[in-house]
């Protein structure tokens, strides 16, 4: 035995018993019914363990604007950030699909200043980008996956609008706010998204939106009706200060230690007891 431990002497044995995660495997879990877990990531460190403990997709989100940098919203994101926190995932992971967020200004301009950006998140790891809002970006999606790309859409409260949408508040809820939601995740389907997220609606309208479409819906404060869920990793860990969102758990509550809470949240995903609609539905 080595008189030294720690991460730089470790060799890690346990991958060659695990299948990489494919967007073919993501549309089987949700074709299959099987729960798809996701988490957002943003350093080698964390990718590592989420990667460990099965957790499906890390997506490089935004949010790190946030969570990380201290900001009040994710909008001075810049491009050169993101790549960066996207090459330090990738470094941290082996088998996880990686989700590559598009900053706000990142994709607004003209489809070229799209694709040449959605290309640098490729180069610097993602497996593929996400784009906020619906409208105009369908167009932006399709030029994307004509172009090879493959793009995660994300509608519902989008936080890149947050001062459009007068704060963070619950999107779809009377019957055109839905209707605009539906309409709108068609277009983006039919463009060429091979994923959705959803945050902050109604559990009916995600659950609806879900059964309408034949690519995997991922919900956060969207209820137990979408094909997977997602939260900020930093939420799920009990690391974010203050009062938390309704459909946050905190899964380090009596964990052992960070992987153990990682595998609770897959876990409890995958059975359908995250999100319970009680506690975290709207
Ligand atoms: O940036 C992010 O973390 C996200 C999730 C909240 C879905 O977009």
């Amino acid at each position: 035995m080595p008189a030294f431990s720690g991460a730089r002497y470790m060799t890690d044995h346990s991958i060659a018993a695990r299948k990489l995660v494919t967007l073919r495997r993501l549309h089987d879990m949700a074709r299959a019914g099987e729960k798809i877990s996701m988490l957002t990531c943003y350093d080698a460190a964390f990718a590592r363990i989420l990667d460990d403990a099965g957790v499906e997709v890390l997506l490089v989100g935004d949010s790190l604007g946030m969570v990380v940098q201290g900001h009040p919203t994710t909008l001075p994101v810049s491009m050169q950030e993101m790549e960066y926190h996207t090459s330090c995932v990738a470094r941290g992971n082996k088998t996880a699909w990686i989700i590559g967020d598009m900053p706000f200004g990142s994709y607004h301009e003209s489809l070229e200043q799209a694709v040449r950006n959605a290309a640098r998140l490729m180069q610097s790891g993602a497996h593929m980008v996400k784009v906020e809002g619906g409208g105009w970006t369908a167009h932006t999606v399709r030029a994307l996956v004509e172009r090879g790309i493959p793009v995660c859409a994300h509608l519902g409260f989008t936080p890149q609008s947050v001062h459009a949408l007068g704060g963070y508040r619950i999107q779809g809820r009377d019957e055109s706010g839905a209707n605009l939601l539906k309409r709108q995740a068609r277009e983006l389907a039919d463009a060429g998204a091979s994923m959705l997220v959803l945050e902050l609606m109604p559990s009916a309208v995600a659950g609806e939106l879900t059964a309408s479409l034949d690519i995997p819906v991922i919900g956060i404060g969207a209820g137990a009706g979408c094909s997977g869920q997602v939260l900020v990793l930093y939420d799920a860990l009990g690391i974010t200060r203050g009062k938390q969102p309704r459909f946050v758990r905190n899964f380090a509550e009596g964990a052992l230690n960070i992987e153990a809470a990682v595998r609770l949240y897959v876990s409890e995903v995958k059975t359908g007891r995250f999100p319970d609609e009680a506690l975290h539905g709207y």
